[in-house]
């Protein structure tokens, strides 16, 4: 059975000081850590003087990635860059210069892995007039997509100006993947990591209800391709409550035209959920197009045993395991695998 990743994540081996060439201390860099022995290099991620996350060689070396991929029978990945490389808080002249540079290394990466590794590019979304131009830049360069931070500040998905740059990538069928990131309520989960398990859900669920309810969906083409992380978070559980409310308060309505039901075949969602109650309702709620199979790849809250979730769901035919693991995501992105 063919498997497509659409979620992993990459860092280039390393990159050339931002602090140094624009000020600031709160800037990502990579402290690789000297050889303990085993075959895997690691480094630790920086955010100025603070640690951030370990992480090691798939992130960088195409190699290491390609064989545990072998292992777990994943035949291709997308790799996109990670939130904290997105400098969207930064002067759009440095954002646009991190997205770049970036963007350039994730095809560094993907070279000569033709059919196997894809990238994903980042934008500087502040600014969607310069997202839109790196945006077309960066697919004529061969990315095969557009991955977005889930919110610009405290604009949400309902933006002005995101929805420009969703508008602009309709227009031209660029994929956009939607990550949710900088995750609401730091100071009440900083503990346990639930930024990352608490935080995230809720943000992402918070992307697709603004989408929604500001009139996103009416607003934006129907070519508009998005597909959301983490099977969209907490909206399909929370889909029950917030139709209730459409319903039955007029404020909860917002701009949108239809109860939030309506627009279900307006998306897509990736299936890093890591439970097959959860994956379950998934596909009650979406059906079986507009599922891909994710990973989150190479961190420690990805897949660990990559596309193991989908094989052994109980209850689904092998067609539709076949659409989750690899058919959707060659549609959506037009793959050549
Ligand atoms: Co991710």
């Amino acid at each position: 059975m063919k498997v497509v990743d659409i979620h992993s994540h990459f860092f280039p081996k390393s990159w050339p000081s931002l602090q140094e060439k624009f000020g600031g201390d709160d800037w990502p860099w990579l402290r690789h850590q000297s050889s303990d022995g085993s075959d895997t290099e690691k480094a630790m991620l920086m955010k100025g003087n603070k640690e951030f996350r370990p992480i090691y060689s798939a992130c960088w070396d195409a190699q290491v990635r390609l064989e545990e991929m072998d292992k777990h029978g994943v035949d291709s990945q997308i790799i996109s860059a990670t939130p904290i490389l997105f400098a969207y808080e930064k002067p759009i002249e440095q954002a646009l210069y991190c997205a770049q540079l970036f963007n350039d290394a994730a095809l560094t990466i993907c070279q000569e892995n033709n059919q196997r590794l894809f990238a994903m590019a980042q934008v500087p979304l502040q600014n969607p007039d310069a997202a839109c131009i790196e945006a077309t830049r960066a697919m004529q360069s061969g990315h095969v997509g557009v991955q977005i931070g889930n919110h610009v500040g405290l604009k949400n998905m309902d933006d002005e100006g995101v929805l420009t740059f969703l508008h602009h990538c309709a227009s031209e069928s660029i994929p956009v993947f939607v990550h949710p990131w900088d995750m609401m309520a730091a100071e009440r989960t900083k503990d346990y990591m639930m930024g990352w398990t608490v935080g995230m859900p809720a943000e992402t669920q918070l992307s697709i209800v603004s989408m929604i309810l500001g009139g996103g969906f009416d607003r934006v083409s129907k070519n508009l391709k998005i597909c959301f992380a983490h099977g969209g978070g907490a909206f399909t559980f929370l889909l029950g409550r917030l139709e209730n409310a459409w319903l039955h308060r007029d404020i909860a309505r917002g701009k949108s035209e239809h109860p939030p039901s309506y627009y279900l075949d307006r998306f897509y969602l990736d299936t890093a959920v890591f439970d097959h109650d959860a994956l379950q309702l998934l596909v009650n709620k979406m059906g079986t197009d507009r599922l891909m199979f994710g990973t989150d790849y190479p961190f420690p809250l990805g897949e660990q045993q990559m596309g193991q979730l989908i094989k052994s769901a109980p209850n689904m035919s092998e067609i539709n395991k076949q659409k989750l693991l690899a058919s959707n995501a060659e549609q959506f992105f037009t793959l050549n695998t």
